[in-house]
């Protein structure tokens, strides 16, 4: 068969994000923040307190690290050594399935597992004291470093008795279950905060942290309260959704909600892609694109004609091969494009009257680190958002900063209590 090329068009054209909509939702997203910091109800971002500012860079000691809230669950030991220097010790890292993550598992099966997993990272050895910062990386609200509680769950995880609980207290639940009474868990944060603890430990000029993974989100620095804001900016919802969108939105585990994380994010662009599938061929086909495979898809376009049959079971003509890379093409540079706007919409914030200053913006993410045209997306939107100030802002990949984040801030707690 060979595709309709008016619809292969228009299927482009629905992804398109012009100068204009990146300039209106740049500006939508810095009218959100100022909503958020008077605390009105109308704004789609969260603004969640982290009780947590920005590192000296003189923290040390030796620290556990768990990063729970991605694909995998990692539990490392980092010994600080001020001046920005690091050493991780140990890492063990285990995937998360079904049996952690979705309503058929409780509280219980994955804080065991955790605790599993935390118990391997010290050799087993129950003795010696050890505090552990926590990478949790889901909206929580809390009124100290420790307490965080789940507000609600994204990234489709759907673990049953998790929301409204304080997460450390699950997971001391499970280790004391388990013997383990020398691990003592001093802090939570979200990974973006993490993200930016470890980079600003290594980097001056670093006030804005973001994840562009399975999910996506960013935090700040926000001098009037002196601490970073997890601002749950995947929950943006002044975006327009096309008709795929709308169509990922209502089979998703929580409708209606995070719009800009359902439109940017890893978890979610291959199955925006498997629903495009489904209308250039006409029927419903059971089958569901990953990331990895958009990535294939731009990066080797002469393997495209074999991924589709092997994953369609279906034939595509020559031209085909191109449509479609063209299509997931639009989907990717969407993506970089509203993640970039939002990033402009917080430096306008933070800027306000003055001048903007010369800074990093830390990212972590398989999606940033991995998928072709993001990089260069992100750049050609900060040229067209900031004209000549674009040179002042760069990004700045923060590889494992969610593990180095985790042991900052449990310096940190430590050093407080
Ligand atoms: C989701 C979570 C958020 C996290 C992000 C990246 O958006 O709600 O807390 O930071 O994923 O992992």
């Amino acid at each position: 068969m060979s595709f309709d090329k008016e619809l292969i068009q228009n299927i482009i054209e629905e992804f398109k994000v012009d100068n204009e909509n990146l300039q209106e939702i740049a500006a939508n997203f810095r009218q959100d923040l100022q909503l958020g910091l008077k605390q009105s109800e109308s704004t789609s971002l969260k603004m969640l307190k982290s009780y947590v500012s920005l590192p000296s860079g003189k923290e040390i000691g030796e620290y556990l690290a768990l990063d729970f809230g991605g694909t995998n669950v990692r539990v490392s030991k980092i010994k600080l050594k001020g001046n920005g220097q690091f050493e991780v010790v140990k890492k063990i890292a285990k995937p998360l399935t079904s049996e952690h993550i979705s309503s058929k598992a409780n509280a219980n099966d994955l804080f065991n597992f955790i605790a599993e997993l935390i118990d391997e990272a010290i050799d087993f050895d129950h003795s010696t004291k050890f505090y552990l910062g926590h990478t949790f990386s889901f909206p929580s609200s809390q009124t100290n470093l420790y307490n965080a509680k789940l507000i609600v769950w994204t990234k489709e995880f759907t673990t049953a008795g998790v929301e409204g609980k304080v997460v450390n207290d699950l997971l001391k639940e499970a280790l004391n279950h388990k013997g383990i009474t020398n691990v003592e868990p001093v802090s939570v944060i979200n990974d973006t905060v993490a993200v930016l603890l470890s980079t600003s430990y290594q980097h001056t000029d670093t006030f804005i942290g973001s994840i562009y993974a399975t999910g996506h989100n960013t935090c700040y620095l926000e001098p009037s309260v002196g601490m970073i804001l997890n601002l749950e900016s995947g929950g943006f919802m002044k975006l327009t959704p096309n008709r795929f969108d709308l169509e990922l939105d209502s089979k998703s585990e929580k409708p209606n909600e995070q719009r800009l994380e359902k439109m940017v994010s890893g978890r979610y662009m291959g199955e925006l892609f498997s629903i495009v599938m489904n209308e250039l061929f006409n029927e419903k086909l059971n089958c569901k694109f990953t990331s990895i495979d958009l990535s294939n898809i731009i990066e080797h376009e002469e393997q495209v004609k074999n991924l589709i049959e092997s994953k369609l079971n279906k034939q595509i003509g020559e031209e085909d091969s191109k449509a479609i890379k063209d299509i997931v093409s639009a989907i990717v540079i969407r993506s970089a494009r509203l993640v970039t706007a939002t990033y402009v919409g917080l430096i306008w914030q933070i800027t306000g009257s003055k001048e903007i200053v010369n800074q990093h913006i830390a990212i972590d993410g398989s999606v940033y680190e991995k998928m072709p045209l993001v990089k260069e997306s992100i750049n050609q939107a900060f040229n067209e958002l900031l004209d000549e100030d674009a040179i002042k802002v760069d990004t700045l990949l923060d590889n494992g900063g969610s593990g180095l984040g985790a042991a900052i801030s449990a310096a940190i707690a430590s050093a407080t209590n």
